[in-house]
């Protein structure tokens, strides 16, 4: 790979140990992936730091980092960490709570500036910008709706990357590519929830290739974002080019690509059995809410009927707090990345398709999808 004489030098240890490494490991990973060399970016997302995912290896990995004197040098976001509330009185075990905390102030030590999933509510990146984001939401988001530039990283390559200021020059900082083999028809949803069950089913249409998405011009931000989140769970592609969103998609040639058409019939199937849940942790917030569809949310609940009502933001709000009795807003926490069946929670009902597909996997509990406003009116009693 060619490296400038910059590059060389931190490569040599002459900016100190924690850098050198960083460097090494992008180097060795973008040979491995034929990149011809590294790539300066301006802003860095790093994930996978809940202590239920990452477990003693991963803090072992960070805290080490951190004491060998690695920092940040370009803006640098994280992933949220496991939520670390309380569920109908019953706490995290104070283990985990202090080993998942030690995760945070070792990131915060090195730079990291907010713990979201939504990092382009914290810092938005122009067109045309390099990054080195992980968290594949967020990545699908910056290439797909902001025109900014970012390989899917893993989340350790993101947080080396932070260090290095670099990452290898993959496909993604090419731009888009010329043509696609897939055009996705859309019939219009009426819910960001409808949204994302369209992501989960466009995202198995081109498994290996990037598709165009027709139907998504005019929709809310939020449907988007739950189309990009739920996207990404069956496709490995680092962007999706949505007509009349992503910036350029008209340069794109789709002459010979194969038409799919995905209706609002194909929707029914994901919206089941919810009412078998009995007591349940109602789930709203993945991908995290931005402001202003957390105040939509908190005004539609006064109070809660049955179970408790989680909300999951960024840290742009300053605190975890009980708003209400039962209804949690919770800054920089994943409610999916923690196990769940460990506060006693059975089931959840949930807006995200995305939470819908890994609740079961990673919180160890069963979900079930409900459209929005429907969730909030049960959580009220009046569903
Ligand atoms: Fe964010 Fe956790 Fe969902 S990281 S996208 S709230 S699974």
């Amino acid at each position: 790979m060619y490296l400038t004489r910059e590059e060389e030098r931190m490569l040599l240890g002459e900016y100190g140990e924690a850098l050198a490494k960083a460097i090494k490991v992008l180097v060795k990973v973008g040979e491995s992936l034929g990149a011809g060399r590294l790539i300066e970016i301006s802003h860095a997302h790093v994930s996978g730091i809940s202590y239920f995912n990452i477990g003693d290896a991963g803090l072992e990995f960070v805290e080490d980092l951190a004491k060998l004197g690695a920092r940040f040098s370009v803006f640098t976001t994280t992933n949220p960490y496991a939520a670390l509330v309380d569920y109908s009185g019953r706490s995290p075990a104070p283990e985990v709570l202090k080993k998942q905390l030690r995760i945070v102030s070792a990131l915060r030590a090195m730079g990291s500036k907010s713990f979201t999933c939504t990092p382009y509510y914290v810092r938005t990146p122009k067109p045309g910008e390099h990054l080195a984001w992980a968290e594949s939401s967020a990545v699908l988001y910056a290439n797909s709706v902001l025109g900014a530039m970012t390989n899917r990283e893993p989340g350790v390559l993101s947080l080396l990357a932070g260090i290095a200021g670099r990452t290898y020059l993959g496909e993604a900082h090419k731009g888009l590519p010329e043509e696609v083999r897939h055009v996705v028809n859309l019939e219009k949803p009426k819910d960001p929830s409808e949204a994302g069950v369209y992501g989960l089913l466009a995202g198995k249409v081109s498994p290996t290739g990037i598709a165009l998405v027709r139907g998504t011009a005019d929709l809310p931000e939020p449907y988007i974002k739950e189309f990009l989140a739920a996207y990404a769970v069956p496709s490995p592609a680092h962007v999706v080019i949505l007509e009349g969103v992503t910036p350029g998609f008209s340069r794109v040639n789709i002459a010979g690509a194969e038409r799919v058409y995905i209706g609002r019939s194909e929707l029914k199937e994901f919206y089941r059995d919810a009412d078998s849940c009995e007591n349940p942790l109602y789930l709203i917030g993945c991908p995290h809410l931005s402001l202003k569809e957390l105040e939509q949310v908190v005004s539609k609940v006064d109070k809660v009927e049955k179970g408790e009502l989680w909300i999951t933001v960024g840290d742009l709000v300053s605190q975890t707090e009980e708003l209400r009795r039962g209804v949690k807003v919770i800054a920089g926490g994943c409610a999916v990345t923690t196990r769940l069946n460990s506060l006693g929670v059975d089931c959840v009902i949930t807006d995200s398709a995305k939470a819908l597909t890994y609740l079961p996997k990673l919180a160890g509990v069963k979900a079930y999808l409900m459209r929005r406003d429907e969730l909030l009116r049960k959580v009220v009693g009046r569903g």
